[in-house]
């Protein structure tokens, strides 16, 4: 089925069909075992929505706003990404077995999605939504400057442009929820700092783990994973940008100018060390 035979989905800002795949220069790319994993690993990810949202809905269910945007926007658009970017894989690396590779991610994967993994609140939910949000959006930003070939710097922007609007959207519900449950700074700061500190530890991690195990098996000479991910953070370093990850870290906190300045450091050290080492 086509994408926008779905009327669902002609809300898009973009779809598939519009990306050329027949263009990429994969002679640039394909020996970069560092691009390859941080693409893969991101499509593991965002194929997965699917299960997640799942509990997101059945958590704010009764919130039809919330409910049907997640169903019919976000849910839509996070697949949409991992289409893009498995395409991108079966385009450059066509030997590479995605679904195998996928379905074994996926099996360690799955059994995260569950509802204990939520916030208590609806409120603190969607606080840990927002940092989810930032992390892909700063991921995306940095894939973008690190890659020269112009399809997936088209396609890393794309997808970013749409994570920043996921960020947005989940945002304004917080604004909202904030109100009803009478959430105060301390809350809201201990679900930003803890997920902040968890974001690269959860399925960024485990995708990247399998992306490497099915790239490389077999390989007498395959590289320790330590190192795979030593090279792959390396890459984003120099590219990473802490500036705009830690304002959006912190705008749930709705700080003044003087609060602001004084939380930015900690913050930015934060990022720093969850992202970049
Ligand atoms: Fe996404
Ligand atoms: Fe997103």
């Amino acid at each position: 089925m086509a994408i926008h035979d779905d009327p669902r989905q002609t809300d898009l800002r973009w779809h598939l069909e519009e990306i050329d795949f027949s263009c990429i220069d994969s002679g640039s790319v394909r020996a970069r075992d560092d691009i390859f994993l941080l693409v893969c690993s991101a499509s593991f990810v965002e194929s997965g929505a699917e299960t997640y949202t799942h509990n997101l809905v059945d958590y704010f269910r009764g919130d039809d706003e919330v409910g049907a945007w997640l169903d019919e926007q976000w849910k839509v658009e996070e697949l949409q990404h991992g289409r893009a970017l498995k395409t991108y894989i079966q385009q450059v690396w066509p030997e590479f077995d995605w679904d195998g590779a996928y379905a074994d991610f996926f099996s360690e994967y799955g059994k995260l999605c569950n509802c204990d993994e939520l916030e208590p609140t609806r409120g603190q939910e969607l606080v840990a939504r927002c940092i989810v949000e930032m992390g892909t959006t700063t991921y995306y930003q940095a894939l973008n400057a690190v890659s020269d070939e112009p399809v997936l710097r088209d396609i890393a922007w794309r997808i970013r442009t749409d994570e920043v609007q996921h960020y947005k959207h989940f945002y304004h519900y917080f604004l909202k929820y904030k109100e009803q449950e009478h959430l105060h700074r301390p809350h809201v700061f201990a679900t930003l700092w803890r997920r902040v500190a968890e974001l690269r530890k959860s399925d960024a991690d485990i995708a990247l783990r399998h992306a490497a195990a099915w790239r490389f098996q077999g390989e007498d000479e395959a590289p320790a994973y330590a190192a795979i991910q030593k090279q792959v953070y390396d890459l984003m370093r120099a590219q990473y940008p802490t500036d705009l990850a830690v304002r959006m870290a912190l705008k749930p906190l709705q700080l003044n100018a003087r609060l602001q300045r004084w939380t930015e450091r900690p913050i930015a050290a934060l990022v720093q060390r969850v992202f970049l080492n």
